[in-house]
């Protein structure tokens, strides 16, 4: 499973960059508000720096100007992949950019039927957003194992990105289910490495090794 990072902040993408694990970027408006940086200089910031697509959402509701915004984006760096939400004319927004050769993610999906029909679009990406339904006592993981059974069913291209991770059980079982990739906060993508054993263990490694008086340089 791919790992992308869910934010803007520059200095969080790094470090996990630099330990190479980070195969993309998403952004989205509260994102970009919360970095309290330029749309166009942060995510030109960033795509310089990764490797892999860099999700850059339009804002515009209307297909003429979401096209307009949206080829404006991708011309930011080669890896801008145009996120656009999934309303109709999100899907002709998709379908046109994706036609020009533009890698698309298509944002803000809550149903099967809404990522059959963006893969249909030509979407690159589907984001089926887990937290915000697990929000609603709905079950956030029964959407990806769906949209991933319907994808193999019809051998779809369009890739599951799953969103709107709150923890490192989501990254678990959206690994488990088979999503192509996981879009999470750096804290959540940091908090996957911890476990109270492992802390604990550690804490009685170090004591028994105080008590030996040893040195290893
Ligand atoms: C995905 O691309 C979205 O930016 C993100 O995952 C939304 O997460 P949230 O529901 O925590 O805002």
């Amino acid at each position: 499973m791919k790992f992308f990072v869910d934010t803007a902040d520059i200095d969080s993408i790094r470090e996990l960059n630099d330990l190479g694990m980070v195969d993309g970027v998403t952004t989205n408006p509260s994102l970009i508000m919360k970095a309290g940086r330029d749309i166009q200089e942060v995510t030109k910031e960033i795509a310089d720096m990764v490797d892999g697509p860099v999700s850059a959402e339009v804002v515009a509701t209307e297909y003429d100007d979401m096209i307009a915004e949206g080829r404006h984006l991708a011309k930011i760096a080669p890896n801008i992949c145009v996120k656009v939400p999934l309303t109709w004319a999100g899907l002709k927004t998709c379908k046109t950019l994706s036609d020009e050769g533009t890698q698309v993610n298509v944002t803000l999906c809550f149903s099967a039927n809404q990522a059959l029909i963006a893969a249909k679009a030509g979407a690159t990406f589907i984001s089926p957003f887990i937290g915000r339904l697990d929000d609603l006592n709905m079950d956030g993981m029964d959407l990806i194992q769906d949209i991933r059974t319907i994808y193999d069913n019809y051998d779809f291209k369009t890739q599951i990105l799953a969103a709107s991770i709150r923890s490192a059980n989501h990254m678990k079982d959206a690994a488990l289910i088979g999503a192509d990739v996981a879009t999470a906060p750096p804290g959540v993508i940091k908090a996957m490495a911890n476990h109270v054993l492992t802390d604990k263990g550690l804490d009685a490694f170090l004591a028994d090794w105080a008590k030996t008086g040893q040195s290893i340089l």
